[in-house]
């Protein structure tokens, strides 16, 4: 297994839309087990293939943070099937947008349906801060990072805070 590098904003992969898993072969299962032992090494709750650069539909998310030996998920080209009610997930993160967070606004509940890595159909219900996690690893196979869900004057807010720092980095 390797750690595998993270592409942050704004790298334009992170903007393209993934292609469907269509075979579970050795090369896919590898890409699986490294985004798995990149999520952990992060640390992150989740981690979608997007990130690292691969333009397959994969999702790994962990809500234990790997305390709990089987709240691992993985899902191959998940949808989301329902959305229902409104939540704020409060402090946002993600490990394509270092050194921010925001309040999101959020489907309380969703439905997903995948594959998990066997091949077979998966459905989950989830509420909340999970419902918060299937949405934003989701959105990120659609080229959609949470600083696209805030108000246009607060991501500007982080884009010129960024700018100023790469710059700083450069002198
Ligand atoms: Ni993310």
């Amino acid at each position: 297994m390797a750690i595998l590098d993270i592409l942050t904003y704004p790298d334009k992969f992170l903007t393209k839309k993934v292609r469907p898993v269509e075979k579970i072969d050795g090369a896919l299962n590898k890409i699986i087990d490294d985004m798995i032992e990149t999520m952990y090494e992060a640390p992150g709750i989740g981690l979608a293939s997007i990130q690292i650069g691969c333009d397959k539909s994969i999702v790994v998310y962990d809500l234990s943070y790997g305390e709990n030996e089987n709240s691992l998920q993985v899902l191959l080209n998940p949808k989301i099937t329902e959305s229902c009610g409104e939540i704020v997930s409060e402090n946002e993160g993600c490990l394509s947008v270092p050194d921010y967070r925001s309040d999101v606004k959020r489907a309380a509940s969703v439905i997903v349906e995948a594959l998990n890595r066997e091949g077979k159909p998966l459905r989950i219900e989830a509420e909340n801060f999970h419902a918060t996690v299937l949405q934003h690893e989701i959105d990120h196979l659609n080229g959609i990072l949470f600083i696209d869900r805030i108000s246009k004057l607060k991501k500007g807010i982080y884009r010129r805070h960024l700018l100023k720092q790469l710059k700083q980095n450069e002198t």
